[in-house]
C-alpha cells in the first residue's frame, strides 16, 4: 500500500536539486515520466544498482548496494501492495553505506514477472520470494528480512516457513492480522461489502481526486501536492489497475487475509515491530496482537505517523532497523 507518494513528498518538500529542476521543465507535460526519472536519479545518487535474477523463465527485478558478510546481516526489503522497490529509496538513504541491502519488486510489480493469481496470494508470494532468495544466494548466511503492509504479511509467513534463513525480522505496519480495532480503510471496505457507497477500492485510484484521497489515507502529515504530481502518480498506476485489482482480491480473500496471524506461532526469529500510531489503513492495535503472540518482540510505535512509515519517517525507520540489527549482532557475538 506504499505508493510512490514518497517522491512527491521529496519533490514537494524542497529536496530539489538542479538536475531534477531541469527534468521538471522538460517533463512538465509528462509528470509520470518525471517521477520515473527522479527515481532513476535517486538510485544513482545512492549507489544502488538495478539487477535481474531468474528462476527458470520467471524474472525478478531488484536494486542493491554493498556486499554480504559485513558486521551486520544482509537486509532484504519487501514493499507493500501496488508499490515497488523504489518506495525504499528514502529509507535506504539513511542506512550505512556499507550495509548490504537488497530491495526486490514483489511478484507482478514493476520489473518482476507478472504471471497469474497463483503468484499473487501471500503463500504464492512467499514461494516466489524464496526462489528469489535462492537465485541470488542470499540464503548462504542468515539475513534480516523487512516487510511492510502486504510485504509484512509475506515476510512474516516467510519467517514461519524458513526459520533457518533468517537472523531476524522487522514488520512495519503489517497486513495479515486480526486487528482489534477497525481502521478507516477497513470500515470503508466493509461498506463496499455491504453495498454502500460505490465499489472503488481506496487503494486503487482511478482519478486525480481518488489519488489524493489515497495519499491522505496513507500519510498522517501529507504536504501540499500539486495536481501535476498527483496526475503523474496516477498516470503511472493506471496501466496496472487491472493487475492491482487481481492482487487485491487475492490478498483480502479467505485464504490470505489472516495468513500471518495463523502462522505467528511458527515465527522463531527475533522480531521488531514498527507502526505509526495514526495508521488509517491497518490499525496500530495490530502491534499489540504481535506483542501478545511473540512477547519477546521489540515494539516501536511512532507518534504523528501514518501507514507509509518508511516514506513518512524514513530516517527514524532506518535508525530503528540499524539499532536492532546492531543489538542482535552484539548478542550473537
Ligand atoms: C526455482 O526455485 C525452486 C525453489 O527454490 C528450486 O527448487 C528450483 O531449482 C529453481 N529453478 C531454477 C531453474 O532455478
Amino acid at each position: 500500500m506504499e505508493l510512490s507518494v514518497g517522491l512527491m513528498i521529496m519533490l514537494a518538500g524542497g529536496v530539489l536539486v538542479l538536475p531534477v529542476l531541469a527534468f521538471i521543465t522538460s517533463f512538465l507535460f509528462w509528470p509520470g515520466a518525471l517521477l520515473k526519472a527522479y527515481n532513476w536519479y535517486l538510485r544513482r545518487r545512492q549507489g544502488l544498482v538495478v539487477r535481474y535474477s531468474y528462476n527458470g523463465s520467471y524474472r525478478f527485478c531488484y536494486h542493491t548496494r554493498g556486499k554480504p558478510g559485513g558486521a551486520t546481516p544482509s537486509l532484504l526489503l519487501l514493499h507493500g501492495f501496488s508499490a515497488s522497490k523504489d518506495m525504499w529509496l528514502p529509507l535506504v538513504k539513511y542506512l550505512p553505506r556499507n550495509q548490504h541491502v537488497v530491495c526486490v519488486d514483489m511478484p507482478g510489480h514493476e520489473g518482476t514477472s507478472r504471471t497469474s493469481a497463483k503468484d499473487y496470494g501471500i503463500q504464492g508470494q512467499v514461494s516466489r520470494i524464496h526462489q528469489f532468495v535462492e537465485s541470488i544466494g542470499l540464503d548462504k548466511r542468515p539475513f534480516h528480512l523487512v516487510g511492510t503492509s502486504m510485504g509484512g504479511s509475506v515476510a512474516g509467513v516467510y519467517a514461519a516457513h524458513y526459520p533457518a534463513h533468517l537472523s531476524s525480522l522487522t514488520l512495519i505496519a503489517t497486513a495479515g492480522l486480526v486487528y482489534p480495532t477497525d481502521s478507516k480503510f477497513i470500515r470503508r471496505l466493509k461498506e463496499i461489502d455491504e453495498g454502500h457507497g460505490g465499489n472503488s477500492v481506496p487503494l486503487i485510484p482511478t482519478t486525480v481526486q481518488e489519488m489524493e484521497d489515497m495519499a491522505k489515507l496513507c500519510y498522517y502529515n501529507l504536504p501540499k501536492i500539486s495536481r501535476q504530481l498527483l496526475r503523474g502518480l496516477l498516470n503511472n498506476r493506471i496501466p496496472n489497475n487491472d493487475f492491482y485489482r487481481e492482487v487485491f482480491m487475492e490478498i483480502v480473500g479467505d485464504k490470505n487475509r489472516y495468513l500471518l496471524q495463523e502462522n505467528l506461532h511458527l515465527i522463531k526469529a527475533p522480531l521488531q515491530v514498527i507502526w505509526g500510531k495514526e495508521d488509517q489503513v491497518l490499525d496500530v492495535s495490530g502491534a499489540a496482537v504481535l506483542q501478545a503472540a511473540l512477547p519477546s518482540c521489540q515494539e516501536e510505535r511512532l507518534d504523528n505517523c501514518g501507514h507509509s512509515v518508511a516514506m513518512e519517517r524514513p530516517r527514524k525507520a532506518a535508525k530503528l532497523i540499524v539499532d536492532f540489527l546492531t543489538a542482535q549482532a552484539k548478542k550473537n557475538s
